[in-house]
């Protein structure tokens, strides 16, 4: 399939994996770069810029189609040094980056003069209208219903989608609970040029994460997400357990008197516990609405294989046979 996202990043199909913080590792990035989408390192899970650079170095022994980075900019008091990492990316010959969080115009000219396409990730129309003008290339529409960090805008995919086409010049992938190909032939009929994934990435073969976290997210159902830190203007989606509860209750408990330190065991420092060791219920960690569509833990490649076998029969075989009436009556 050619869109003009599969051209912008020279992929064979129009299927990104973005950026997850303690799952991005070379691994994963390269697996489904060799399936033909876009793999994405994160960059902030390497400690330092240095450790980046093997990351990437790592990812281009494993792979020699494109991949990306994914800069996240944290509203953080103490930010990483972000130019040592942009440098990194820089030097190590990555094309691609995927930015989020922050504003990421401070960064763009360092990116955009090593001639790096960036495609910015963003939870409402006026953030990607904004990311336009100051130059991103792509941006990636994150809906309501996505794992990680939604904003505080509340707009599921349904609308933000066509909002966003009806707004965009610039080229934009879905975001945000996509799973198979309804999900990418919906996002197409919306007006996106692709769509990106990430909590289905997880439940993966090639995903180096521990076994229990791709168990819980095959168990889990599209009921079983939670809202946490809405008063601290950080909502983030994750995946209900123990340490959820305790976090929900403390902020229904303090009400607008939260602060970060209240909560500071449940979300700090918890992602290599949960990720790497397999603790479930050492923290707060983001997993998509779209566990609910996610039933097994297949290769990245047999995902995406299925995705754009699927995909082409339901528009050949469903959309068309509708167009022309021929469908069989269910
Ligand atoms: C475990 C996990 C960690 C994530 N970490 C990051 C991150 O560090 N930076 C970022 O920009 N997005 C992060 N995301 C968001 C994903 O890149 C992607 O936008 C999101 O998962 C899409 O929604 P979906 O899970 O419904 O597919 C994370 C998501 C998950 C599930």
């Amino acid at each position: 399939m050619k869109t003009r996202i599969t051209e912008m990043f020279g992929i064979e199909h129009p299927i990104i994996q973005g950026g997850m913080h303690y799952v991005g590792f070379a691994e994963l990035a390269a697996a489904v770069s060799n399936a033909g989408g876009l793999g994405i390192i994160t960059g902030l899970t390497q400690k330092t810029a240095p450790d980046l650079a093997n990351e990437i170095a790592r990812c281009r022994d494993l792979t020699d189609k494109p991949f990306g980075v994914n800069l996240t900019f944290l509203p953080t008091l103490n930010p990483p040094d972000y130019p040592a990492y942009v440098k990194a990316i820089v030097d190590g010959g990555v094309k691609i980056v995927e930015t989020a969080g922050r504003n990421p115009e401070p960064h763009l000219p360092a990116l955009k003069d090593a001639g790096i396409k960036v495609i910015h990730k963003c939870t409402s129309v006026r953030h990607s209208l904004k990311a336009q003008a100051i130059g991103c290339d792509a941006v990636s529409v994150d809906g309501f219903e996505c794992g990680g960090h939604p904003g505080e805008d509340d707009i599921p995919n349904m609308i933000l989608l066509p909002r966003a086409a009806d707004e965009l010049e610039i080229p934009f992938v879905s975001s945000g609970g996509m799973a198979d190909a309804r999900s990418l032939v919906a996002s197409l009929a919306m007006g996106a040029d692709g769509m990106n994934m990430g909590t289905r990435f997880i439940a993966t073969a090639e995903a180096p994460v521990h076994e229990n976290v791709k168990q819980a997210i095959v168990a889990a159902s599209e009921l079983d997400t939670r809202l946490v830190m809405r008063p601290l203007r950080n909502t983030e989606r994750v995946l209900n357990n123990a340490a959820v509860e305790r976090l929900l209750e403390k902020e229904a408990a303090r009400g607008k008197d939260l602060t970060f330190e209240d909560i500071i065991e449940e979300v700090a420092g918890v992602y290599p516990r949960i990720m790497l060791d397999g603790d479930m219920d050492a923290g707060a960690w983001s997993c998509g609405m779209v566990a609910g569509l996610i039933h097994d833990i297949p290769t990245c490649k047999e995902l995406i294989d299925r995705i754009m076998a699927e995909a082409d029969a339901l528009i050949r075989d469903r959309l068309e046979s509708l167009r022309a009436g021929t469908a069989a009556a269910a």
